[in-house]
């Protein structure tokens, strides 16, 4: 599988012969903009959206418009999107699981809020676990604290091959939470996101890159377009 980072929270990953976009946030981020990431070429076949705050979803529409791309996410916002002419959501629930035709996805508990940007209750947050029997498992948690049902997710999943997990602090986890949700998770190998986006999130990346090698563990703080190609352990 390959995976491509556009900023904050937003990764673009290939698997199963299929592209999925997590939590767009494209055209608002300064950030995406310098590095010149353009919506209108993203193509994906499915939008996977974690909860309703704006900084994980302004692009979603847009995008699902263009490209015909199915919503995963909570009933509350996919709900939302069909209102606005998004038909083509598929609901899931914290703790369900269900075979797309790229893997599977099981819905996990995220400790965090959720609102929609015009104030619509935005449903439960929720992290996501996506496994391919051929080219692996990761955990994209989304916007969460640190909690100890992540140690649910080595005892009902496949094993982890990597983990997205924000560590920009204030609204998320920070990097030092963010080593225990690696021991929980049992996986060491972490791509970080959710930092340095808005001054709130601003990290002192040597800092967080070497607490996680001192816990034995390894932390990509990913550049825009940065990609990965992740093969199963
Ligand atoms: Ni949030
Ligand atoms: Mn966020």
């Amino acid at each position: 599988m390959r995976i491509t980072y556009y900023g904050h929270a937003c990764f673009f990953v290939e698997i199963g012969g299929k592209k999925l976009l997590f939590d767009p946030f494209i055209s608002p981020n300064p950030k995406a903009q310098a590095a010149n990431i353009v919506i209108d070429n993203i193509e994906p076949d499915y939008i996977l959206i974690s909860h309703g705050h704006d900084d994980h979803l302004a692009d979603a529409f847009e995008i699902a418009m263009q490209s015909n791309a199915k919503i995963i996410s909570n009933p509350e916002i996919v709900k939302w999107f069909d209102k606005q002419g998004v038909k083509s959501g598929h609901e899931m629930n914290i703790g369900g699981k269900f075979l797309f035709d790229f893997g599977t996805v099981k819905m996990v508990k995220a400790v965090h809020s959720s609102m929609l940007p015009d104030g619509s209750y935005g449903g439960n947050p929720a992290g996501f676990v996506i496994s391919n029997e051929q080219e692996g498992t990761f955990y994209f948690a989304g916007d969460t604290g640190l909690t100890l049902d992540m140690q649910l997710i080595p005892m009902i999943c496949p094993r982890l091959d990597f983990a997205i997990l924000p560590i920009g602090d204030n609204y998320t986890m920070g990097y030092e939470d963010a080593i225990l949700a690696s021991n929980f998770i049992q996986c060491n190998t972490i791509i970080a996101c959710h930092f340095d986006t808005f001054p709130q999130i601003e990290i002192d990346q040597d800092v967080a890159k070497k607490a996680f090698s001192k816990a034995g563990k390894t932390l990509f703080l990913p550049e825009i377009w940065m990609s990965f190609n992740i093969k199963k352990k």
